[in-house]
């Protein structure tokens, strides 16, 4: 199994006290991402959304409660992290995939019904770069002509990247004195993610070429904090 899946298959259980407590600004991306496509998805009744690396289900919540009459589809290569997003939304019917992105065909189970939009929040970053590519060729098939495409997404840059990781080990003093973590929780989790989680950062302007090389318009970086940014695109109508 991609080792980056397996990581947070083991994860699971603590990745939402992690998430939200030491990752910053993580709350305020999804905000972002998810307040995008409320403001663009028209007509917004029975809109169809997937969310794609869904995760333990953040991001899912957040569509739930913008687009309560939303058909939202998940799909994320960790049956664990699945697991909890399933409990977390279990009063509201949802399709779940387990699809590891950088398998062929994994988006064959969803070709039948085009989509409005993608989401993919700190999903696409742990695709190698052909991969990624192909991913988004992949996500372009799967929506209707004028589909909105909405990532979070961490991006390289040696300084902006150190600024942001000194503030991630201050929020993560800060969780495990709070007690949100402890100290062998947090040690667990940083010893694993170097062993197992892999990520492939480019630049934003790199990133933006490949979407428009792969067919994506109006191209946009509409929030950016230090290294991690929310892009938007759209498939031609
Ligand atoms: C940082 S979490 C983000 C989860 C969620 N989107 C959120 O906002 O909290 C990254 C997720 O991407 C999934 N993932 C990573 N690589 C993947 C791949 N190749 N195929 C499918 N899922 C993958 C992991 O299993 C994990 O659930």
């Amino acid at each position: 199994m991609n080792s980056t899946i397996e990581f947070f298959g083991g994860q699971a259980s603590l990745y939402d006290a992690y998430q939200r407590n030491c990752v910053p600004r993580y709350g305020e991306a999804v905000s972002v991402a998810a307040g995008w496509l409320d403001r663009l998805l028209i007509p917004k009744r029975g809109a169809r959304i997937i969310d794609l690396g869904c995760g333990t289900g953040n991001t899912t919540e957040e569509l739930v409660r913008l687009f309560p009459d939303g058909i939202i589809t998940c799909v994320d290569g960790s049956r664990e992290m699945i697991a909890v997003a399933r409990t977390k939304l279990e009063n509201r019917e949802m399709e779940f995939h387990c699809r590891d992105l950088t398998e062929p065909g994994w988006n064959e189970p969803l070709l039948h019904e085009p989509v409005d939009a993608v989401v993919s929040v700190f999903v696409l970053e742990h695709l190698p770069f052909d991969a990624y590519r192909k991913v988004l060729a992949d996500i372009l098939n799967l929506m209707k002509p004028g589909g909105r495409l909405v990532t979070v997404e961490g991006f390289s840059g040696d300084t902006c990247q150190e600024i942001y990781f000194e503030e991630m080990a201050l929020w993560e003093q800060r969780a495990v004195q709070s007690g949100i973590v402890t100290r062998e929780q947090l040690d667990d989790v940083k010893r694993l993610s170097s062993e197992k989680e892999v990520h492939y950062f480019a630049a934003v302007d790199d990133k933006k070429a490949w979407w428009a090389e792969a067919g994506l318009t109006d191209v946009d970086l509409i929030w950016y904090y230090y290294c991690i940014g929310v892009l938007v695109g759209r498939k031609p109508l």
